[in-house]
C-alpha cells in the first residue's frame, strides 16, 4: 500500500509534539490506518531554529508550496489565527487534501467556509483538537450523539483561566503570578488576552454550540466576559458562601426549542458541584441530551501533548478515509436556529 503523506503547518508547542508522535509512533499509526503515515513536510515561519525531535530536513518556510504538493493527503494546521491559516487550508482543499485543524479562532469566525470547501472537494474537515485538547467532545457531538437531541453543553473549556483561578484560590497567588506560571507551563495562548478575556472559551462555545445544535454559531454570537476583573477578594467571598469561581461556557437550546444561546462568564459554583473540583488546567464539560441523559467529559484541556493526541486521532481518521474512499461527518447546520443574544441565567 502506498504511504499516506501528512503536511504539518506550524511547529510550536503543539506542532512539535505532533511531529514527535508521528515519528515515534509511526508503526502504531501505520497499523491503525492500514498503510504507513509519513510526514511530507513541516511549514514554519522562521527557518534555522533547532527544534528538538523534529526532523530538520522536513522543515520549510514555503507553506503554500507544501499544502499544494500533489502527494499530500492530509494537511494538519496548528498555526492558529485567521490568516494565513484560512488561505492555506483553502489551498489544501483545492489541492485535494483533507484537513485536520486545532484552529478554534478560525472555526468560530469562518467555519462554514471551511466546511463548504470540504464539501466541494469531497474531503474531510476534522477539528477535535480545537476544543479541550484530547478530551473527546467534537467527535461525540458530531458522531456518537448524532441520533440524539442535545439540549445543553456546559462546562470549563479554558485550561489557562481555570489554572489561574485555581492557583489564586489554593495558593493565594496574585493574578499576575498565576498567569506567568500558566504561560511558563505552555497552557496560555501566545497572546494570553485570548484566554483571560474569554475569547478562547467563547470560540470553543461557538464551535460546540454549532455542532451540538446543528446551527451556525459564530464568536460574535457568544456573550463573553473574561476573568480579568475577578479579584482575590471575590474568590474569598465566594469561599465564605461555600462556592468557588469558575469561567463557564454555557450553550443552550431555548426551552421552546426555537433558538440557541451561548455565553462565557465567571460564575460562582457550589463546592459540592462536580465542576468545583476541576483543578489546574483541567477542563470538564457536561453534555445533556434527550435520550443519553447527562454526560460528563473530563481531562487535561490544554498543553502540547494532549492537543497533539487529539490531532493524531483525527489524522488516523482522515487517513483511513482517504485509503478507503470514505468520508467523515460533514457540516450538519441544517436546523439553523437563531442565536439569541443572551439566554436565561
Ligand atoms: N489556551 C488554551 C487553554 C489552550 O488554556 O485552554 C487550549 O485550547
Amino acid at each position: 500500500t502506498r504511504p499516506l503523506k501528512v503536511a504539518l503547518l506550524g511547529c510550536g508547542v503543539v506542532g512539535s509534539q505532533v511531529a514527535r508522535l508521528m515519528t515515534t509512533h509511526a508503526d502504531d499509526l501505520a497499523a491503525r490506518v492500514g498503510a504507513p503515515v509519513e510526514l511530507a513536510g513541516i511549514a514554519v515561519r522562521r527557518a534555522g531554529r533547532s527544534r528538538e525531535g523534529v526532523p530538520g530536513e522536513l522543515v520549510t518556510t514555503d507553506a503554500l508550496g507544501l499544502v499544494t504538493r500533489e502527494d499530500v493527503d492530509v494537511v494538519v494546521e496548528v498555526i492558529g489565527g485567521i490568516e494565513p491559516a484560512r488561505s492555506l487550508l483553502a489551498a489544501a482543499f483545492e489541492a485535494g487534501a483533507s484537513v485536520v485543524t486545532a484552529n478554534k479562532a478560525l472555526l468560530a469566525e469562518d467555519g462554514p467556509t471551511l466546511h463548504a470547501f470540504a464539501e466541494k472537494h469531497q474531503a474531510d474537515l476534522y477539528f477535535e483538537a480545537a476544543v479541550a485538547a484530547a478530551i473527546p467532545l467534537v467527535r461525540p457531538l458530531r458522531e456518537s450523539l448524532a441520533g440524539d437531541k442535545v439540549n445543553r453543553v456546559l462546562g470549563i473549556v479554558n485550561g489557562t483561566t481555570n489554572f489561574i483561578l485555581d492557583r489564586m484560590e489554593s495558593t493565594g497567588a496574585s493574578y499576575g503570578e498565576a498567569l506567568a506560571e500558566a504561560t511558563a507551563l505552555g497552557y496560555a495562548e501566545a497572546d494570553p488576552t485570548a484566554d483571560v478575556e474569554g475569547f478562547d472559551a467563547a470560540s470553543k462555545a461557538a464551535i460546540l454550540a454549532g455542532i451540538a445544535f446543528h446551527s451556525r454559531v459564530r464568536l460574535e454570537d457568544v456573550h463573553r466576559e473574561g476573568i480579568t476583573e475577578v479579584t482575590a477578594g471575590d474568590i474569598a467571598s465566594a469561599r465564605r458562601m461555600g462556592c468557588t469561581v469558575k469561567l463557564l461556557a454555557i450553550c443552550e437550546r431555548a426551552a421552546d426549542g426555537r433558538s440557541v444561546t451561548a455565553r462565557v462568564h465567571p460564575a460562582m459554583i457550589p463546592l459540592s458541584h462536580p465542576l468545583a473540583s476541576v483543578r489546574e488546567a483541567y477542563n470538564a464539560v457536561f453534555v445533556e441530551a434527550e435520550s443519553a441523559g447527562r454526560l460528563m467529559f473530563y481531562g487535561p484541556g490544554a498543553g502540547g501533548a494532549p492537543t497533539a493526541s487529539a490531532v493524531l486521532g483525527d489524522v488516523v481518521a482522515a487517513c483511513r478515509n482517504k485509503l478507503g474512499g470514505a468520508r467523515g461527518p460533514g457540516e450538519s447546520a441544517y436546523a439553523q436556529l437563531p442565536v439569541s443574544p443572551m439566554g436565561r441565567v
